[in-house]
């Protein structure tokens, strides 16, 4: 059974639709990449999937979860959303932590605000927090500010905030496109090393090698569809339709 099933996706802004009938879906586990020009609607689509838009059509399904459908659902309750929203985690280009708390206390702000509602220890709560940031490599910098931490070291704690809830499918929206060069490699180690332990994520990403190295599967898209998917090696290294081929000859020239 899919993990996460998407069908038939559709996002307008104003009249313009920028998300034209997309479907696709992914197993548990799995790690998919994400490619595509500026414009072509990924952002568009990790936003409609962690309910920070509105789709105008089609369906969304998490395990047996239905989170969207839009011939059934018309209008959905805060609280509905809210809850929608556990099953995914995401990951920004600006890493958007809190300034004013600790390394620690970003990663324990959502775990504390969840613990309000169901119950739950304080000290478990910390204990999974300090966790988290020690797989991220972190262990030395949980007590530190954002304004004192690198900016591979803020989103290596942002990794650690999206997954503090444990969510089913973690999304990265072009995770290191605001890094210096030599920061962005530690961000793309703990990325690979939650997929080799099988973490399930959808990552938006103009880093083509890492795509190669790291993906189950390759969606390429352009004006709002899905072009073509495939393993990095279809997708990546024997493109077949010629808006693909394009695009990676494009980025090939640019990155030499
Ligand atoms: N809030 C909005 N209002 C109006 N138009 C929008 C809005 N958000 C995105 N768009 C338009 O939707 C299209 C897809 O944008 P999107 O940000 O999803 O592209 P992208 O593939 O993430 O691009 P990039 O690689 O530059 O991040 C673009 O034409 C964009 O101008
Ligand atoms: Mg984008």
């Amino acid at each position: 059974m899919p993990v996460l099933e998407v069908r038939n996706l559709k996002k307008s802004f104003d009249s313009t639709e920028v998300i034209h009938d997309i479907s696709f879906s992914m197993e548990e586990g799995e790690t998919v990449t994400i490619i595509g020009s500026s414009g072509s609607g990924k952002t568009t689509l990790l936003r409609c999937l962690n309910f920070l838009e509105r789709p105008d059509g089609g369906m969304i399904k998490v395990k047996d979860d239905v989170l969207f459908d839009n011939d059934v659902i018309k209008s959905l309750s805060v609280e509905s959303v809210r809850k929608k929203r556990l099953h995914f985690g995401l990951v920004f280009q600006s890493f958007n932590l809190f300034p004013q708390y600790t390394a620690l206390e970003n990663v324990m702000l959502a775990p504390r605000l969840m613990q309000k509602e169901n119950g739950g220890a304080e000290g478990e709560i910390k204990e999974r927090a300090e966790e988290l940031l020690r797989q991220m490599g972190l262990e030395d910098r949980m007590g530190n500010y954002p304004h004192e931490l690198s900016g591979g070291q803020q989103q290596r704690v942002a990794i650690a905030r999206a997954l503090a809830l444990n969510p089913d499918i973690l999304c990265f929206d072009e995770p290191t496109s605001a890094l210096d060069p030599e920061l962005t490699g530690e961000v793309l180690r703990v990325i690979k090393d939650l997929s080799t332990r099988h973490m399930t994520m959808i990552i938006v990403t103009h880093e083509m090698d890492f795509a190669h190295d790291v993906s189950d599967k390759v969606i390429f898209m352009d004006g709002g569809v899905i072009v073509e998917e495939g393993t990095p090696q279809e997708v990546i290294d024997a493109p077949k339709n010629e808006r693909t081929i394009q695009f990676l000859s494009n980025y090939s020239k640019r990155n030499g």
